[in-house]
């Protein structure tokens, strides 16, 4: 059999039918309930204690974003009228890329994490105004109120000692005074959808769910029915962990060897930071079994991460007849191909990128027809992260997912980039609590 159809057939499983995805749709939305109604579910639902904004909120405030090893500082003038401007911004590393410190190991501790945060808002702020704090912290988190949060368990590439289990915002505010710093007030503390589902809310009330699709995935959503959380309108799902899906042996292997095997499944198969080792992880099995490279040494795609979702993004967008900026990246890796392999590479990422676009499409439709199960009204959905910017085919086949599952209903339903809304949206959640 001619290696590509051999290698089509072993990647069949790769895209869901219409029914499928209607049914993961269904099964996601269950278990959005079962977890509402007390009962054991893969899905946490997060009460963030925080309503819609009115858009009208006003003032000067600080934001601090937290959701990986890269912390963004933002200073950000809410204008009212529904428009915000950030006026300032500096961008800094947890891990230096030289060696000279790592606050993401388990080798360092909570406060000292926090006590370097803290030092890099004091080279930031300039002047000795008061500043209101929003902090907007992108991990599983169970709140109290809005302005304090436990982190349940460290996701993503963060494994500081000293944090899970114990209030992130007592560690930030003991920070916070060590350095004497009492300019600097902690109003609230957000999940990253959570600041995206506000942004695009302060700038269009029909906004009713926040997305993340970047290095991890998740999605938040104004929930109005369910007794138990009528202090939370906003509910963080942190549906990187659903776990009721249809898994290939390569998404197995994926997990097996990751830091959480079993945890955060979906993420798994759709976040930036799984999308290029999935991909390496099936051209590794594919030149085992000899589909794939067969003049080439077995070890070239053996190293774990060697692959980025921007790699992967580039062997897409390559649409030269012989392919040639994946042959020249091959040749950099000192591997020759022939034509048939770049083929083979470029069906890999695309039944790669395309799935992920349908698997978060079937749980926005989870939960749309959660809170509006007859699909009757407008949605927008807020979407922020480099996967749904810039991973090829996945933002179109999210849209196409939705066009075909919902049909005609599909036209309510906009999908809008809100890019920074992380940050904004912790400033929002700072002028809801001042
Ligand atoms: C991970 C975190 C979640 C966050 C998402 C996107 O899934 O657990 O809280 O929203 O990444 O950053």
């Amino acid at each position: 059999m001619y290696c590509h159809q051999a290698i089509e057939n072993k990647l069949g499983t790769f895209i869901l039918s219409k029914s499928q995805i209607a049914n993961l749709a269904e099964c996601f939305r269950k278990s959005m309930l079962n977890r509402l109604n007390g009962s054991e579910s893969s899905l946490k639902m997060l009460p963030a204690f925080l309503d819609k904004p009115t858009g009208e909120e006003r003032g000067r405030y600080i934001a601090v974003d937290f959701g990986g090893s890269k912390i963004r500082l933002l200073i950000v003038h809410l204008k009212g009228h529904r428009e915000y401007e950030i006026t300032k911004e500096h961008t800094f590393l947890l891990k230096d890329p030289h060696n000279r410190y790592n606050f993401t190991t388990a080798s360092t501790t909570g406060s000292e994490l926090f006590a370097f945060i803290v030092s890099q808002i004091a080279d930031f702020i300039d002047d000795n105004s008061i500043y209101p704090l929003g902090h907007t912290f992108s991990f599983p988190t169970l709140q109290r109120s809005s302005n304090d949060a436990i982190l349940i368990k460290w996701t993503k590439e963060i494994k500081t000692s000293g944090v899970e289990g114990l209030n992130v915002t007592d560690i930030f505010k003991t920070a916070l005074l060590e350095r004497k710093y009492h300019q600097i007030i902690p109003k609230v503390i957000i999940n990253d959808t959570t600041g995206t589902l506000l942004t695009s809310s302060y700038n269009d009330p029909n906004t009713d769910l926040g997305s993340i699709c970047g290095t991890g995935h998740n999605t938040c959503y104004f929930e109005s029915d369910y007794a138990a959380f009528t202090n939370s309108k906003i509910i963080n799902i942190e549906s990187g962990n659903f776990n009721e899906l249809p898994y290939t042996e390569y998404d197995n292997i994926l997990d097996i060897n990751s830091d959480m095997p079993g945890e955060q499944r979906l993420e798994k198969m759709v976040g930036g930071k799984y999308i290029g080792e999935l991909f390496r992880i099936i051209v590794e099995s594919f030149m085992k079994g000899k589909l794939l490279f067969k003049n080439c040494q077995l070890d070239a795609f053996s190293e774990p991460y060697l692959i980025s979702s921007q790699q992967v993004s580039i062997i897409l967008e390559d649409i030269s007849s012989d392919l040639n900026s994946i042959k020249m990246w091959l040749m950099s890796m000192g591997i020759d191909s022939l034509l048939e392999d770049r083929l083979a590479l470029r069906l890999i990422s695309s039944r790669t990128a395309m799935r992920a676009g349908q698997l978060v499409a079937a749980t926005y439709i989870g939960i749309l027809t959660h809170i509006d199960p007859g699909l009757l009204n407008q949605h927008i959905i807020a979407i922020d992260g480099s996967v749904y910017e810039h991973l090829a085919l996945f933002a179109d086949t999210l849209r196409s997912t939705l066009n075909c599952v919902l049909g005609n209903k599909a036209k309510l339903v906009s999908l809008k980039l809100t890019k920074d809304g992380s940050g904004i949206g912790a400033a929002i959640g700072a002028a809801m609590n001042t």
